[in-house]
């Protein structure tokens, strides 16, 4: 799924993302320019980084861009983009592996009048079944009306603010009679909405205490952790390392394959179409 988590500063945003990925096992992907998950073994500084830190077997990357936090997500977006292809000609869509980039602060990369391009394409191509896309945001206005309409869950928190509430009604398509229990939804309860066209589904959960965890590296999310992946690796095959190989070896093949000017090869063909994609440019519509 890709959702949205909304609310005011310290509602829990953050933590609800990270327990929601964590128990879906497959690897997570985060983007954290707070600086949220500290001492996380696969903690890297820059994209380039991450290879090593998948290769060395975490499933948890966390990426703390140093300078420019805007500028610093468009190459994991382009990782993350290549992860879902490869993951794709390898039929992981089928096969019900799948992996969660949890984009924090999501306000870095979109607002309500700009947006990363790399981060629509991703959203527009991606299979849930594949790839789960997170992102959270203090304000629901910052989530661009692009990337909102592919969005079909959110998780809301206390919102008070008359025209984050107006917002939440008229473009989310929160109903008005949720509007006001949203309004009085205390510390860390939340709203969960599904929305898929029809009447939005909508569940209450006000068990703050059955999904907290904290951000930080520790035993227990060591241990839970590495008891959901061993529970999946039962009837999976793929881990996001033995995805990233696959990643690293296309890029191989393609290298060597253009050296030795082989055409003939529907792979070929394939790779054009992908770098095809790569050059769509989106234009935001009213701006
Ligand atoms: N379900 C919860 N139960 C208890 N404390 C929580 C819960 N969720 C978050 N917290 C705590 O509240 C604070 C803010 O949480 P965080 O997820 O960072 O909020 P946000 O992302 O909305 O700013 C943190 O100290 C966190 O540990
Ligand atoms: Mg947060």
């Amino acid at each position: 799924m890709n959702a949205i988590f909304t609310g005011r500063k310290r509602s829990g945003k953050t933590t609800l993302a990270f327990d929601i990925a964590m128990r879906n096992g497959g690897g997570i992907i985060i983007y954290d320019p707070k600086r949220e998950w500290r001492g996380w073994p696969g903690q890297v500084s820059d994209v380039s980084e991450i290879e090593q830190k998948i290769k060395e077997g975490n499933e948890v990357i966390v990426l703390h861009p140093d300078g420019d936090k805007r500028e610093a997500f468009s190459p994991l977006a382009r990782l993350v983009s290549e992860l879902h292809r490869i993951a794709m000609d390898k039929g992981w869509d089928k096969a019900q592996h799948h992996f969660t980039l949890l984009v924090d602060e999501a306000v870095n990369v979109s607002t309500a009048k700009w947006v990363d391009e790399e981060l629509l394409s991703l959203i527009a191509e991606n299979r849930p079944e594949i790839l789960d896309i997170f992102l959270t945001f203090q304000s629901p206005k910052d989530a661009n009306n692009l990337l909102k309409s592919r969005v079909d869950t959110w998780f809301i928190f206390n919102t008070s603010l008359p025209s984050d509430l107006d917002y939440l009604n008229r473009e989310v398509g929160v109903p008005q009679q949720d509007l006001e229990k949203i309004q009085h939804l205390r510390e860390h309860e939340y709203a969960h909405f599904e929305f898929d066209g029809g009447t939005p589904r909508v569940t209450y959960n006000y068990e703050p205490e059955a999904w907290f965890r904290p951000l930080e590296y520790f035993e227990l999310n060591k241990n839970e952790r590495e008891e959901i992946m061993s529970r999946d690796s039962d009837d999976k095959e793929y881990t996001l390392k033995e995805l990233f190989e696959e990643f690293l070896d296309f890029f191989e093949e393609k290298k060597s394959r253009r050296s030795s000017r082989d055409r003939d090869d529907d792979r070929d063909d394939r790779s054009r179409d992908r770098g095809g994609r790569r050059e769509k440019t989106y234009k935001i519509q009213g701006y």
